[in-house]
């Protein structure tokens, strides 16, 4: 995360709360100082002894509370952040916030404010959905208020389906994003990275080279230009990128849910090297050295994510790129896929063995957009992701 921040964590009521405690950690791991507001809701989920000490400060709880007033008024406390944070966020707060409500310390707070706010719901799924709920998002985004999540999936409650509150990873991911001040603010995009695996039975696979060093590159100088990154990741060898929404996959299948997931996006990179094929007859047991001879792998043709979304008639990001890892005939190879997969960008690059470059810290790679074709030097894979991140930004704000 680039540089240390103060941020003000409103810790909400709901069982979600307990996540907030990891949150103080990841977030103090990070350089940033953390303090921290339970409301009397929150405070039956989390104690303040486990906030406090988690946050290295005192926690604060009672609007009331004149030494508190003596020492820092709740005006100061919710201006002397770079950042306030809100999770979980209940409907209950939501709607006070909508309404302009100060009858507690949060909500007092979050009125007098000037700083941005993140939003990261969690409640039932009814809760979520109810007209009120709705009208009330609605309200608090255009006051400019961020939100991350809810997320789908099983709920504490025993139901399923949106109002789980985001992972910790995702809100720090969002935290990132709203903390950073650079040309790519307020933009999501999507990078694919890494190979895929695709099983041949329980213990075997097919997979690639790639190492996911120039995807995490990539998704890495995003971060840094403000961007908020979702990461889609298959089985890479390097850690993926600080700040970024990670999603980890394993399969092209399992790649291209992931990605669709995560749309709507202002740009989509697919630097992933996605296998071609997977196994048509994938066995569900380990196969066996038998007298009768030797296994018949058959193949089946995955699904082609880049071409798939460069394709949408609905949804498609503005802006989408994909690569072209080449052994021979780069140049050709890359102006064919370029027409074929209908995306706006690739990026191609010259991946025999000689280069040297898949699996190391070096790239030399052409660019080919629709106004032409751009060979750049070879340098670092940090400089390519670098020169390549404020191309993205050019782009975005020319609208393309
Ligand atoms: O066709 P080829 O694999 O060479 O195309 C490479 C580009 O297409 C890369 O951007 C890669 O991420 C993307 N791709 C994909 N899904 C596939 C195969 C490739 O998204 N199944």
């Amino acid at each position: 995360m680039p540089g240390a921040s103060r941020i003000l964590l409103i810790i909400g009521g709901g069982i979600a709360a307990y996540k907030a405690l990891d949150l103080i950690r990841r977030l103090r791991e990070r350089g940033h100082a953390v303090t921290p507001v339970l409301t009397r809701a929150g405070a039956q989920f989390v104690t303040p002894l486990s906030v406090s000490a988690l946050a290295g400060r005192r926690v604060f709880s009672d609007l009331f509370d004149l030494t508190d007033e003596a020492e820092m008024g709740h005006i100061e406390l919710s201006r002397s952040a770079d950042l306030i944070v809100v999770a979980p966020a209940t409907a209950d707060l939501m709607a006070k916030m909508a309404q302009g409500h100060a009858d507690d310390l949060a909500s007092t707070l979050l009125l007098a404010t000037d700083t941005p706010v993140l939003l990261a719901p969690a409640m039932n799924v009814r809760m979520w959905q109810h007209p009120a709920t709705q009208r009330n998002l609605a309200t608090l985004r255009a006051d400019g208020i961020g939100f991350v999540g809810p997320n789908e999936g099983d709920m504490a409650c025993g139901e399923h389906g949106p109002g789980r509150m985001a992972e910790v990873p995702e809100i720090l991911a969002a935290i990132t994003a709203a903390l950073a001040d650079g040309p790519l603010k307020g933009r999501r995009v999507l990078v694919t990275s890494g190979p895929t695996h695709e099983p041949i039975d329980p213990v075997r696979y097919i997979a690639n080279r790639s190492s996911g060093a120039q995807g995490t590159a990539i998704a890495r100088a995003l971060v840094a230009l403000g961007a908020e990154v979702v990461f889609v990741t298959g089985p890479a060898t390097v850690p993926p990128p600080d700040g970024a929404e990670v999603v980890r996959v394993e399969t092209a299948r399992e790649m291209l849910a992931a990605v669709e997931g995560a749309l709507p996006v202002d740009a989509a990179i697919f630097a992933a090297a996605v296998a071609d094929w997977r196994m048509a007859n994938a066995s569900d047991r380990k196969m066996k050295k038998t007298a009768g001879g030797l296994p018949v792998l058959e193949f089946a043709e995955n699904p082609d994510i880049l071409a798939t979304v460069s394709q949408m008639t609905k949804g498609r990001p503005p802006l989408v790129v994909g690569f072209a890892a080449e052994t021979h005939d780069v140049l050709d190879n890359a102006t064919a896929k370029h027409a074929r997969k209908g995306c706006d960008w690739i990026v191609a690059n010259d991946v025999s063995h000689a280069t040297g470059i898949m699996g190391g810290t070096e790239n030399a790679v052409t660019l080919v957009t629709g106004d032409g074709v751009e060979s750049w030097p070879r340098m670092s894979k940090a400089e390519v992701a670098a020169r390549l991140a404020e191309r993205i930004a050019r782009a975005l704000a020319a609208d393309i």
